[in-house]
């Protein structure tokens, strides 16, 4: 509140609406809007900038403007490209093939145009009835029902953004063996910006909580409409459910934590923490590594996180062979990453492309969360389990001034389109981790490639 004292302050919907108009057509046309859920603070920030910047083929100001914000989906690459070519014309295209495209990566309806770059993605709470209680956690398991927010979370004794200095461990130990690589991961966050929403009228249908795109397989999606559902029936009144980011990171899952050891020949072992579906995953994607299943106190962990176990498992293979190789997928799809010239390279190849734009969008975001497993991203558990890292900013993101160039080509293939950006996680994470030398535990901490 010092910060803006005393100043005035616009939002998305003050810009001048034909510059709103042309920064979200150029987003639209670089895919660098995917969820759309960071992108309205981006624009407001980067149409300030863009006023007053007299050379904008200079980057520099471009990245330090971005250090502000936080976009999971996109690796930044496309926001920055869509600043390069703001007064390009706008680009023929099929949007509804490129939603087809997006909803396939994100394994969840997603809407691409202009209007999702303003916010417009049709979150849920968003659309909430003005006249809605609003529930938030107590704490003991059930909701804490109020007129709003406010007094919502005074009654539940909220502590919004608290924030730890503890370092973050891998908390499971390796496997004893005579082993050419090791690799131990840490909780990580999937850090999808939307926090948990849904709202209900009595007697109505639950509003989903995945309104553009799926939250990289993170969100809970039964738990927040069945409350809202029950909680307005109850109550006779709409009411929103709302999970803070603090909940989301306490009660949403993570990537489970591996430790594992891989011989010369492939085979060696993975322990996992104990999720449901890992080991069905893991038999199928790594014969050769005998899985154990480990209880370990921590948050919630869940196998539909992105390529969860299945990454793990190819970077021990990629370690135990020395080189990288093409990764499938059951429906088809391929892909291959290396690290050059202190840039990422991948090709990708899902079927029938439908948009070029969005699956190079979504190739670019695997890669550069791919590059965060590898370098910089976990979250701090105590040996209680209990979550210590609870703000966004503490999960390790990399930003777009540490994230490396991504070239990306896109190869057209017969067939249906089918999902590749889980295929480039793999890639990219067993590329990166082979170009760091297999540095045992991971994030390495190594930024710079
Ligand atoms: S588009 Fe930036 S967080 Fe989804």
């Amino acid at each position: 509140m010092r910060r803006v004292a005393g100043r005035s302050i616009t939002t998305v919907d003050g810009l001048e609406p034909a510059v709103a108009e042309r920064w979200a057509d150029a987003l639209c046309d670089s895919g660098g809007s995917q969820c759309g859920f960071c992108t309205p603070g981006i624009v407001v920030r980067l149409a300030a900038l863009r006023e007053k910047t007299a050379d904008p083929t200079q980057h520099g100001p471009v990245d330090r403007a971005l250090q502000a914000h936080l976009c999971r989906c996109t690796g930044w690459q496309t926001i920055v490209e869509a600043w390069d070519h703001l007064d390009a014309p706008v680009a023929e295209r099929d949007l509804e093939a490129a939603s087809r495209r997006a909803t396939i990566e994100g394994r969840s309806p997603q809407v691409v145009g202009p209007q999702v770059a303003l916010g417009r993605g049709g979150f849920a709470d968003d659309h909430a009835p003005s006249d809605a209680l609003v529930a938030v956690p107590d704490g003991a398991g059930g909701w804490v029902v109020a007129e709003t927010i406010v007094e919502a979370r005074r009654a539940a004794g909220k502590v919004q953004g608290r924030r730890t200095t503890a370092t973050s461990e891998p908390p499971l130990a390796l496997p004893d063996g005579d082993w050419v690589a090791t690799l131990r991961t840490s909780w990580v966050e999937p850090a999808y910006l939307e926090t948990d929403a849904s709202w209900c009228r009595p007697g109505g249908e639950p509003a989903p909580l995945t309104a553009n795109g799926g939250a990289f397989g993170g969100k809970h999606l039964d738990e927040l409409p069945r409350a809202a559902r029950e909680l307005a029936d109850r109550h006779g009144r709409p009411v929103r459910v709302l999970w803070s980011r603090e909940d989301s990171v306490r009660f949403g899952p993570k990537r489970p934590p591996v430790a594992g050891g891989v011989r010369a020949d492939g085979s060696g072992v993975i322990h996992i923490a104990r999720t449901a579906g890992v080991a069905d995953v893991l038999a199928k994607v790594a014969p050769n590594l005998t899985v154990v299943e480990v209880d370990v106190d921590g948050p919630p962990t869940s196998a539909d996180l992105r390529a969860a176990g299945w990454a793990e498992a190819a970077m021990l293979a990629t370690a135990a062979r020395g080189r990288t190789e093409v990764v499938t997928t059951d429906d088809g799809a391929w892909a291959e990453a290396e690290v050059d010239d202190g840039r990422i390279r991948v090709r990708v190849s899902a079927g029938e492309v439908l948009d070029t734009v969005v699956l190079r969008s979504y190739a670019i975001g695997a890669a550069h969360m791919a590059f965060g497993f590898v370098t910089s991203e976990s979250v701090t558990v105590d040996p209680s389990g209990t979550v210590h890292d609870l703000t966004i900013r503490s999960f390790g993101v990399p930003r777009s001034v540490d994230t490396p160039p991504i070239e990306v080509e896109v190869v057209e293939a017969g067939g249906p389109p089918v999902n590749g950006s889980d295929a480039v996680f793999v890639a990219v994470a067993s590329a990166l981790w082979l170009h760091q030398g297999c540095p045992a535990d991971l994030p390495s901490a190594r930024l710079a490639l």
